[in-house]
Parts: structure tokens; C-alpha cells; sequence
């Protein structure tokens, strides 16, 4: 099938790779040229496990092309629209600029029949605002949201838990719903759940779905609030209460708390939106889930302020982690560099090492020193924070080896991912977050 893909982001260029894989001829169009350059030649611009083997393959096949000229959406049958909707400069919404303006730029060249399928996140009822000027061409709007996660974005696109589509009603909205279906077809042909909706649900069930996510995190954060207070392990109760299958152990991982480019901004939009709709008091506990998350970053600062006897001023402290999550490049609202900004603040030496987000931590925080060796942070620093769980920290650090770096013998461990006895036995002060 022909496709377009509006906007090569980072969720538009991997649905245009992964479309391209399972054999659709896809165009990507943005109208970032440096970006279309770079993905013109199979090169990703973020880093994102197994997006430049797909983007390379496609481009190869002769299946995968991306342009900054809208006009080659001409011809598609399906024109997915995946432009970023941030958090508006002075206050929670999101900003709906980009997705009207790829709308509208995208009409003059729809053909009776095709379908728009909005993949943004957005507040509700947007879909409803856009559907005139859609149907005005013949063409039908429907919203098909994206779950995907950084890290493994490429997987769970091809290969996602389920799928949404909502459309409008009656016939036309069942012939646009059978089309994306086909579109989808190796995963639709495995038996992946595939949900179709009306308009207004389908952009709710994503927000629902990262509302409800950001409050797993929070809720166990919460309970490392109590945990610090008691003398009780928090790690322990999540896999305690993770063994009920009603509840589960995935993200109850408590820590410094969610970041990133989709958790923090979609629980503030969705505020926002129920707050437009007269219901700000059904999801007004999204303020407190917000509240709770900003609060274990400052626990973690007052973890090493406390540790190094109470101030931070001119003592090098080595910050393990950039991103806001592993496997990522991404340091959009991370935690990680916050924890990183405010202890430079408070006058500390604050060396930041990251595997892969040095280059875009730098861009943004230029105060901040860097380098991409984990020994070069740690030597000589006073105390280690771990703030981002990549493997080089959690599993290929170990205690003797940074024993031979640095006297300092203190970690704050932001993240909950090292063995508190064994960086105990070998003689450090170990601090967990809601651990004893
Ligand atoms: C999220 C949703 O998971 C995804 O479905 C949606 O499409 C986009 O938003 P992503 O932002 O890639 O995906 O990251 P995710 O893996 O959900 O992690 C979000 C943040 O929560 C990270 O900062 C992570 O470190 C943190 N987290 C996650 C915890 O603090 N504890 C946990 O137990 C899990």
C-alpha cells in the first residue's frame, strides 16, 4: 500500500521505517531539511536500537523515501500525521500549532477516499475540530494513537500489545477502519487486539494509557516517601504487592521518577483539557502524581547533600546517567540532568557521563562538565550518583572497580538498580531511594 507519514519525529520516522519493512511504499515528509538529509541516507537522527538497519533496508528497497515537499502525499492511500505536540511556553496545554499547520498543508493533496490517520497525541476532541477541513477533500479522518516506547520503538511499532482506530460513524468509518487494518495486516494476521473506537476515545484511551502509567510510578514513589520515614524497603514492598496480578511489578520501579517527552507533558495536557471541559476535579490527583515525581529529584539532591556532611559546595560529584531512561538519547524533561542542574547549583563539581546523551545534554546545559567515560566521572569524585539505569551502571560497575577510582566510597543510587550489600560489603555508604 502507498502511505505518507507527516512529520519524521522521532515517532514519525520510526512508523515510516517500520511501514516500510513490512513492505509498504512509504514517503516521509517533514519540513526539517537537515532531518529528511539525514534519514534520506538511512541515518537516524536520534539514537534508537534498530531504526538505522530498518531506515537503511527500506531506502535500499526503493520502498522508503523521505522529502520536505508535501506534494509527494499525492497518491497515498493512507497519510499518517505523527507531529509533535509539546507543552505550550506559558502553561500546561499542548500545543496544537503543529498538527493544524501539517493538516492544512497536507489537504491540498488528499483525493477523495484516502485517509488521514492522526497518530499525535492530543487532547480530546481535536480530532472532531480537524474533521471538516478533512472531509471537505472526500478524504476521511480518523485518530490511530501510538504507544510506542523509546528504546524500543522500532518493536513496538511492528509489533505492538494493541491497536486503536478510532473513526467516524457508520460506513465510511468502517471502510477506513478495514484499510488500516490492512495496513497493519502482520501484526492484525498474528491476533494483536485490534480496538476500533469512535474519534473521542481513541484520543482519550492514550492519555488514559500514560495518565495511568505516571501514576504506577508515582503511587510506588509515594510509598518510598512512607519507606524513608519507617525504616521499610520499598523495592522489597513493590515485589510484594507486584505479585498480585491485579496489580503487577512492571513500573513500580521507584527511583527519581518519569521524565522524558511523553509522561510529564500528556499528564499536564490532560489536565489542562479536563480542566477546558468542566471536569478538572476528575483528574485533579494528576497534580499530585506531578507533585510526587518533582519531589524524589529533590530527595535525591538532599541524598547527597546530606551524605557529603551537609553541602555539596566545591566537592566533585560524578552524575552517572543523562538520559531520562536507558537505551534512550533523549534527555527531554530527565530527571537525571535536573538532579545533575540543581546539585551544579548548589556549588558542586558535578562531572555528567551518558553513553549515548552527552552531545544533547551539552547543547542544552552548557554549564555542566562531560565526558563520555564512566572512570573519568567517577575517579576522584566524592560521591557517585546513579541516575539513569543503563547497563554500564547497574550491571558493569562494581564496587571493587570503583574502589580503585576514587576514595570517595559514597552512591546515591537514583534509580534502585545496584545491589545494596555488595557495594556495602566492599566498604561504601550505599543510598537507595525508599530503602533503608
Ligand atoms: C511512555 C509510554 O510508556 C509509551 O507507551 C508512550 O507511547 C510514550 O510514553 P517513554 O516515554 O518512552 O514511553 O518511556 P517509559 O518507558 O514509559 O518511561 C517513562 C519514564 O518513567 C522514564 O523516565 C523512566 O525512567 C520512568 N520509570 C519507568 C520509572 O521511574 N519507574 C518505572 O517503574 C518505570
Amino acid at each position: 500500500m502507498r502511505l505518507s507519514v507527516v512529520g519524521c519525529g522521532y515517532l514519525g520516522a520510526v512508523h515510516a521505517a517500520a511501514m516500510a519493512s513490512i513492505g509498504h511504499e512509504v514517503v516521509g515528509i517533514d519540513v526539517d531539511a537537515v532531518k529528511v538529509a539525514a534519514l534520506a541516507e538511512g541515518r537516524a537522527p536520534f539514537f534508537e536500537p534498530g531504526l538505522g538497519e530498518i531506515l537503511s533496508e527500506g531506502i535500499a528497497s526503493g520502498r522508503l523515501s523521505f522529502t520536505t515537499d508535501m506534494a509527494a502525499a499525492k497518491g497515498a492511500a493512507v497519510h499518517f500525521v505523527g507531529v509533535g505536540t509539546p507543552q505550550q511556553k506559558d502553561g500546561y496545554a499542548a500545543d496544537l500549532t503543529y498538527v493544524h499547520a501539517a493538516v492544512d498543508a497536507l489537504v491540498p493533496f488528499l483525493s477523495p477516499g484516502d485517509v488521514v490517520a492522526g497518530k499525535s497525541t492530543v487532547p480530546v476532541g481535536t480530532a472532531a475540530d480537524l474533521t471538516p477541513r478533512v472531509a471537505a477533500t472526500g478524504a476521511t479522518l480518523v485518530w490511530n494513537p501510538e504507544f510506542l516506547r523509546e528504546g524500543w520503538a522500532v518493536q513496538d511499532t511492528i509489533d505492538p500489545d494493541r491497536l486503536v482506530v478510532g473513526v467516524p460513524a457508520g460506513d465510511e468509518g468502517a471502510r477506513a477502519a478495514d484499510i488500516l487494518r490492512d495496513v497493519y495486516h502482520p501484526a492484525v494476521g498474528k491476533g494483536t487486539p485490534f480496538l476500533v473506537t469512535d474519534l473521542a476515545t481513541a484520543e482519550l484511551v492514550k492519555v488514559a494509557a500514560n495518565a495511568f502509567l505516571a501514576t504506577k510510578i508515582s503511587f510506588i514513589n509515594a510509598m518510598a516517601e512512607i519507606a524513608e520515614v519507617t525504616g521499610a524497603d520499598v523495592t522489597q514492598l513493590a515485589d510484594a504487592i507486584g505479585h498480585d496480578a491485579r496489580i503487577g511489578r512492571r513500573f513500580l520501579g521507584a527511583g527519581i521518577g518519569f521524565g522524558g517527552g511523553c509522561l510529564p507533558k500528556d499528564i499536564r495536557a490532560f489536565s489542562a483539557r479536563a480542566e477546558e471541559l468542566g471536569r478538572g476535579e476528575s483528574v485533579a490527583f494528576l497534580r499530585e502524581i506531578d507533585a510526587i515525581n518533582m519531589r524524589r529529584r529533590d530527595r535525591a539532591v538532599d541524598l547527597v547533600v546530606q551524605s557529603l556532611g551537609g553541602t555539596v559546595y566545591g566537592k566533585r560529584v560524578a552524575v552517572l546517567g543523562a538520559a531520562f531512561k536507558p537505551h534512550s538519547d533523549d534527555i527531554r524533561d530527565s530527571p537525571a540532568l535536573d538532579v545533575a542542574v540543581r546539585l551544579k547549583g548548589l556549588g558542586a563539581d558535578v562531572i555528567v557521563t551518558d553513553p549515548e546523551a552527552i552531545d544533547n545534554s551539552r547543547r542544552i546545559h552548557p554549564q555542566l562538565d562531560y565526558t563520555p567515560h564512566r572512570d573519568d566521572a567517577i575517579a576522584d569524585a566524592e560521591a557517585v550518583v546513579v541516575v539513569t539505569e543503563w547497563d554500564e551502571y547497574r550491571k558493569d560497575l562494581t564496587p571493587q572497580h570503583a574502589s580503585t577510582l576514587t576514595t570517595g566510597r559514597i552512591i546515591i543510587d537514583g534509580r534502585n538498580c545496584l545491589d545494596a550489600t555488595a557495594w556495602r560489603t566492599a566498604g561504601w555508604t550505599y543510598h537507595g531511594m525508599g530503602r533503608p
